[in-house]
């Protein structure tokens, strides 16, 4: 199925790859932070799940720390990217934090929706994994009436009547693709269903997915660049390998395996949600330093038009409005 190419070895680039504009926005806004309140910067928990992201702002003496009790108080505290529970939020406020909100307004978007349907007396059904920061952070928002369900037969283990008024929201970096079994079930067993209008759907793991099941049609191995704990980068290389292509994770070009290549006249690459660019660049030229020096872009979806302003807390200024 994969042709080589008439003279040297291809590599195919996957568009829309990399940042996101919410991890975009998050580290602009400790950046932004920084300038103003100078060092040191706390933010609570990994600012976006990549390590040289964290590493590169810990050498400006940002200081990140997994509690608000280990901050000083009246220090600048942002909270990450991920989303946090009201809990948190409000003992940081109870230590005089000056707390910067660094949630993706996209995951704020789910938040409002429990906060709403908690209000409307609707039980709500978070999909997602228990394990992960942003579930823990909107599952926070109205404990008492949410269900974190991460497989169809959770659903079907749920102690609920089938009348119960539900609310389903989804954990932003799963796809549409990862979360419609137990989307569907959710809907087979609860008439009475609500859930997130197309707008309030993050694109972005859906879009790098897409992103490398077009590139394991054309080519014989994909790298994707992220690292081992973020969940949205992970779950690329399994959408590729479950697309019938060898695919590995490459956190650094350090970890790079030449004979992963071993064969291959094409390569695809991409990079997971909260990698930075830079490590695509060091891995192109390492790629062409091996001979995959012709490049070739596979476009899957575009999000040149999605922005998002800063806090006001971060800027000094009124908030932006998307
Ligand atoms: Fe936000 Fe989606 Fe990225 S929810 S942080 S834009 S993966």
């Amino acid at each position: 199925a994969n042709e080589p190419g008439p003279a040297g070895k291809t590599v195919v680039l996957a568009e829309p790859r990399s940042f996101c504009a919410g991890v975009r926005r998050a580290i602009e806004i400790v950046e932004v932070a920084l300038e103003r309140f100078g060092p040191p910067i706390y933010v609570r928990n990994q600012i976006v799940h990549n390590q040289h992201v964290v590493r590169a702002l810990e050498q400006r003496d940002v200081r990140f720390v997994s509690s608000t009790d280990e901050v000083p108080r009246g220090s600048v505290c942002v909270l990450s990217a991920h989303g946090t529970a009201p809990a948190v939020r409000e003992a940081a406020e109870a230590r005089d934090l000056r707390v910067i909100d660094a949630t993706c307004p996209l995951v704020s978007k789910v938040h409002q929706q429990v906060v709403r349907a908690a209000r409307d007396d609707r039980t709500v059904l978070l999909v997602g994994h228990m394990e992960h920061e942003e579930v823990e952070g909107t599952y926070g928002e109205a404990p008492e009436r949410t269900h974190v369900v991460a497989t169809v037969d959770e659903v079907r283990q749920l102690d609920l009547p089938s009348d119960t008024p539900v609310t389903y929201v989804t954990q932003t970096t799963l796809s549409i693709d990862d979360t419609r079994e137990v989307v569907d079930a959710i809907a087979a067993r609860f008439p009475d269903l609500t859930g997130p209008g197309t707008d309030d759907i993050c694109f972005a793991s859906q879009n790098r997915q897409n992103g490398v099941k077009a590139l394991a049609k054309r080519t014989d191995v994909v790298l994707v660049c992220g690292s081992a704990n973020s969940s949205n980068t992970v779950r690329m290389v399994e959408v590729a390998q479950l697309a019938g292509v060898r695919s590995y994770l490459v956190p650094d070009i350090t970890d790079l395996d030449e004979s992963w290549l071993a064969g291959a006249t094409s390569v695809g690459v991409s990079a997971g949600a909260s990698a930075p660019e830079f490590l695509v660049d060091q891995l192109l030229d390492r790629l062409a330093e091996l001979g995959f020096d012709r490049i070739q872009v596979e476009t899957t979806g575009s999000e040149a038009d999605i922005t998002f302003g800063l806090p006001s807390a971060a800027v000094g200024a009124p908030e932006s409005k998307e």
